[in-house]
C-alpha cells in the first residue's frame, strides 16, 4: 500500500501529494466491489415491512434478469438498484444510479436513474402514469422492461434466487471497467483518475475531455 499524504490543509498539499491520491484512488476497484457488496449484505433483515428484505429482492430482481437473458451489466444493475433503501430511502434511484454511472452504458444508468412507480403508485393514490413524462428518454422502453419483468415481481417469498456469489463475479467486472469508458458521460482525466463532468459531476473547471478507452 502507498505510504499516507501528510497534509494538514490542502493549500500545503503538492503535485506529488495528489499523484498518489489520485493513483490510490484509481487503482481500486476491487475495493470498490468490496464495499458494495458489504452494502447489500447490509439490506438484510431490514424488512422495511415488505414481503421480502431488500437483500432478498435485490437478488430476486438480479435472478429473473439473470434468467431471462439480460445484459450483465442489467443483471449488476438490476443487483443494486435499491441498494440505498437505508441510506437514501427518499431518492435511492438516484444514489444507486450514482453509484454505477461510471461503469455501465448510458442506457443502463437510464434504466436505474428513472421512474419506477408504475406499478404501485396507483395503491398509494399518485397517478401511475406519472412516468409518461420520461416517454422519448432513450431508456424508458427499458426501464419500463425492468420494471414490469424483474423488479415489480421480485416480492415472491417462495421463489429460489441465485445467491449472491453467483453474482460477484458479474459485479466485479463491471466494477472493474475503465470508469466512464462505457458511456458519454463528459469527464476529465488528471493523474490517472477519471472524474465526472456532468452537471453535479467532481471535475475541476477547465480540465480537459478525456479520450475515450
Ligand atoms: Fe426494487
Amino acid at each position: 500500500m502507498t505510504e499516507a499524504t501528510n497534509f494538514r490543509t490542502m493549500d500545503e498539499s503538492t503535485t506529488e501529494d495528489w499523484q498518489r491520491v489520485a493513483q490510490s484512488a484509481s487503482g481500486d476497484s476491487a475495493g470498490l466491489a468490496d464495499l458494495v457488496l458489504a452494502m447489500l449484505e447490509r439490506l438484510r433483515g431490514s424488512s422495511l415491512c415488505m414481503p421480502v428484505d431488500p437483500y432478498e429482492h435485490s437478488l430476486q430482481t438480479a435472478t429473473r434478469a439473470f434468467k431471462d437473458g439480460a445484459d450483465e451489466e442489467i443483471v449488476v444493475c438490476a443487483l443494486l438498484h435499491d441498494i440505498g433503501d437505508l441510506a437514501a430511502p427518499q431518492n435511492h434511484a438516484e444514489f444507486a444510479a450514482a453509484i454505477l454511472r461510471p461503469y455501465v452504458s448510458d442506457e443502463a444508468h437510464g434504466v436505474v436513474q428513472i421512474f419506477q412507480g408504475y406499478h404501485y403508485f396507483g395503491q398509494v393514490g399518485v397517478d401511475r402514469n406519472l412516468r409518461d413524462r420520461f416517454r422519448g428518454h432513450p431508456s424508458f422502453p427499458r426501464a419500463a422492461e425492468f420494471c414490469a419483468k424483474w423488479d415489480q415481481t421480485a416480492f415472491d417469498k417462495d421463489y429460489e434466487s441465485m445467491p449472491l456469489s453467483a453474482f460477484e463475479p458479474m459485479l466485479r467486472r463491471v466494477f472493474g471497467r475503465q470508469p466512464y469508458a462505457s458511456n458519454q458521460t463528459p469527464c476529465a482525466e488528471f493523474m490517472g483518475f477519471r472524474v465526472n463532468l456532468a452537471p453535479g459531476g467532481t471535475a475541476p473547471l477547465g480540465t480537459r475531455p478525456a479520450r475515450r478507452a
